[in-house]
């Protein structure tokens, strides 16, 4: 599967959702996740995404782990969302920012 990681925190782009043929996304308000269970590893949404949060699971870097977890789990909570949305008027101030896991949900 793939895994949505803590750069898209409060930049939330969207450009990810409408590429999915499988509509996998999951919208909170200030970050996407992905369903596990839903997404078929086609790969088209990584490119998509302009701060690159988006890796296979294999691939994580080691300190985005925790998001495993947080995709499966957050899945289950928010709603799919598959048309782009505008992201926050802030969201290229902090997609310069790296450590924003308290702004999850
Ligand atoms: Fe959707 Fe494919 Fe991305 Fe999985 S890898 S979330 S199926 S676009
Ligand atoms: Fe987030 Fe990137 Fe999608 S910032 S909403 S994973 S395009």
């Amino acid at each position: 599967t793939y895994v949505v990681t803590e750069p898209c925190i409060r930049c939330r782009y969207t450009d990810c959702v409408e590429v999915c043929p499988v509509d996998c996304f999951h919208a909170g308000p200030r970050s996407l996740v992905i369903d596990p269970a839903v997404c078929i590893d086609c790969a088209v949404c990584v490119p998509e995404c302009p701060v690159e949060a988006i890796y296979p699971e294999d691939e994580l870097p080691a300190d985005q782990e925790e998001f495993i977890e947080i995709n499966a789990r957050l899945a289950q909570q928010w709603p799919v969302i598959t048309r782009h949305e505008p992201p926050p008027n802030d969201a290229d101030e902090w997609a310069q920012i790296k450590n924003k896991r308290e702004w999850l949900d």
